[in-house]
């Protein structure tokens, strides 16, 4: 992962949006920005400020974030009706504090009382635990390794950053006699090791609604909801975990990925295997082995969950998304999302003509 946070005066080459030149969106300029947030879809701009309720400083968003993509302004607020916890702070960015809403999980050791941090950044200790008596007295014992926890936990490190939910008692008083509780937006107090759902509840979803976080199959609507998404997934029951296919350490591939393409689901999913597939890729893809539409992820892990308007990250429930769902309730499906210029009753009429899979399941 990449170092997301950082100050404009010590890296101004982490700076991605354009300063130079006028823009409507943009009504700040690179003088009142502490931080800038974010390299790989979205930058976004931090100011520091006094929060008038605790006197201590803190930062707030800046009101237009940079496309990384396209490389153009947009504005950036959160309107009403999208996040959960809108109506518990005022309508402008001024007015929602970056503490309690972002940075738990773009930091380490976040402490909400002094509002200090260790690191700015997804550091090590955030997926390994505390780790000054390690690195004092380096032993296994002594330090928390995510490959060696159960799948719950293992996962839970990741699921911890990767989801939207919200802590279990909210709000949460920094110190006693605190006047000024708040709500905040990420897992305070969980430490990896732990069981985050001692900690934190998933957004609720519930079927046949569309909203910010949810489409009605309850698969993500928007980012950051990997964890919301895999817990629906048989490969999560079946305890895989996310680092089966994503390396952390490694940059080696795209995305952090262990394996490039096909060849990372068809490690496990083999013939030999269970849960692997029962022909050749093209029995199963019915495309032509090195089309576009043979890759597993095409068709199992659809780019519908935005990020900015008109940029998506991947669906993580590796659902086949029937063009049926397409029709009931508008959720996008892979085959007209690539064939833009076919409909939704002609794929489902291929659909029905692929004998190894159900027609009940995907094409009814
Ligand atoms: C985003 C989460 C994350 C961050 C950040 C992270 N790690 Fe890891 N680390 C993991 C996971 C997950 C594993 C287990 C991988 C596996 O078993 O496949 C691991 C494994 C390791 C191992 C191997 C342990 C063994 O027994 O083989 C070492 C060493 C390690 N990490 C060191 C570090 C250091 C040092 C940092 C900071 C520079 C760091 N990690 C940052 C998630 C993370
Ligand atoms: C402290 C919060 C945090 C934790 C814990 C965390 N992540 Fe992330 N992760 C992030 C942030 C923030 C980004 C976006 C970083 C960026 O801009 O590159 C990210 C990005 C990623 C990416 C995309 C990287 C890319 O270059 O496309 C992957 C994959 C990922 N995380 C997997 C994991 C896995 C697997 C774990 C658990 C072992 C994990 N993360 C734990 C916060 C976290
Ligand atoms: C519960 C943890 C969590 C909270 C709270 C959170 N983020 Fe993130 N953020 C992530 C993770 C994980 C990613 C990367 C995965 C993704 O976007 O799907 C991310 C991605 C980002 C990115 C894109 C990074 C890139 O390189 O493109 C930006 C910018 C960002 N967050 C800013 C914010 C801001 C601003 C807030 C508060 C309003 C916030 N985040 C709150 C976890 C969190
Ligand atoms: C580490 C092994 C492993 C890897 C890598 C892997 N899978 Fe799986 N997959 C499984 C297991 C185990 C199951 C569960 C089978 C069962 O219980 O029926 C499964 C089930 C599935 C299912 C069934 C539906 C569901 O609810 O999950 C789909 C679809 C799937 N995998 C797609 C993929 C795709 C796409 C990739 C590559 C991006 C991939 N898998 C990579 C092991 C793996
Ligand atoms: C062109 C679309 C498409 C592509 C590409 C595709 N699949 Fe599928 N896959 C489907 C459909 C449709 C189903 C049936 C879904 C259902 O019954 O709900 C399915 C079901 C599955 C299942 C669960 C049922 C089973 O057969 O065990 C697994 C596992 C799976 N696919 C893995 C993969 C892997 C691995 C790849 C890449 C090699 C892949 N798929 C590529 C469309 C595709
Ligand atoms: C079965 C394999 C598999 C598992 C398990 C898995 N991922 Fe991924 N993930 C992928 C693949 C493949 C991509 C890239 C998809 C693409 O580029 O088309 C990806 C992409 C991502 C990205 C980059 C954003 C994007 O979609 O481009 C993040 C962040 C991420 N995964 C986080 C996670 C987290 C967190 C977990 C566990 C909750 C997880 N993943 C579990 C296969 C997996
Ligand atoms: C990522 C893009 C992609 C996805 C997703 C995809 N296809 Fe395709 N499809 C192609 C391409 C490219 C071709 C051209 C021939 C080839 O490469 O196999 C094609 C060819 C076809 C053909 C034969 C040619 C024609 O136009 O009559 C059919 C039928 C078809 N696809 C149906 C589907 C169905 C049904 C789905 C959903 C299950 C689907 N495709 C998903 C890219 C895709």
């Amino acid at each position: 992962m990449a170092n997301v946070v950082l100050d404009p005066a010590l890296h101004p080459d982490a700076v991605l949006g354009d300063f130079a030149h006028p823009d409507p969106a943009r009504t700040f300029d690179i003088s009142q920005v502490a931080f800038v947030y974010g390299s790989h879809w979205k930058q976004r701009y931090f100011a520091r400020m006094i929060d008038p309720n605790t006197g201590l400083p803190d930062y707030y968003v800046l009101p237009a974030q940079w496309d990384v993509a396209k490389k153009k302004w947009l504005p950036y607020h959160v309107p009403h009706n999208a996040d959960w916890w809108v109506p518990h702070y005022g309508a402008t960015n001024q007015q929602r504090p970056t503490g309690p809403l972002c940075d738990g999980c773009h930091s380490v050791n976040y402490n909400i009382r002094t509002h200090q941090v260790t690191e700015w950044n997804v550091g090590c200790e955030k997926c390994h635990g505390p780790g000054s008596q390690h690195v004092a007295h380096p032993t296994k014992a002594n330090i928390v390794n995510p490959g060696t926890l159960d799948s719950v936990r293992a996962n839970d490190t990741c699921i911890q950053c990767h989801s939207q939910g919200r802590p279990l008692a909210n709000p949460i008083s920094a110190e006693p006699g605190d006047t000024h509780p708040q709500y905040y937006d990420w897992p305070v107090g969980y430490l990896p090791g732990e069981r985050l759902a001692d900690h934190w509840r998933l957004e609720e979803l519930r079927y046949g609604v569309t909203n910010f976080y949810q489409f009605a199959d309850l698969s993500a609507h928007k980012n950051r909801m990997q964890g919301n998404d895999f817990v629906q997934s048989n490969m999560y029951h079946r305890q895989i975990r996310c680092f089966d296919c994503h390396d952390v350490h490694s940059h080696q591939n795209p995305s952090n990925l262990i394996a490039r393409g096909n060849q990372l689901c068809l490690t496990c999913h083999t013939s030999k295997n269970p849960a692997g597939l029962k022909g050749t890729v093209s029995e199963h893809t019915h495309h032509a082995p090195d089309s576009a539409g043979s890759q597993c992820t095409a068709c199992h892990m659809p780019r519908i969950a935005e990020t900015l308007k008109g940029a998506y990250v991947s669906s993580h429930t590796f659902r086949f998304l029937s063009p049926t769902l397409t029709e009931q309730f508008g959720i996008p499906n892979p085959c007209t999302s690539c064939h833009t210029d076919k409909s939704n009753e002609w794929a489902l009429g291929q659909l029905r003509t692929w004998k190894n899979i159900s027609p009940w399941r995907v094409a009814n």
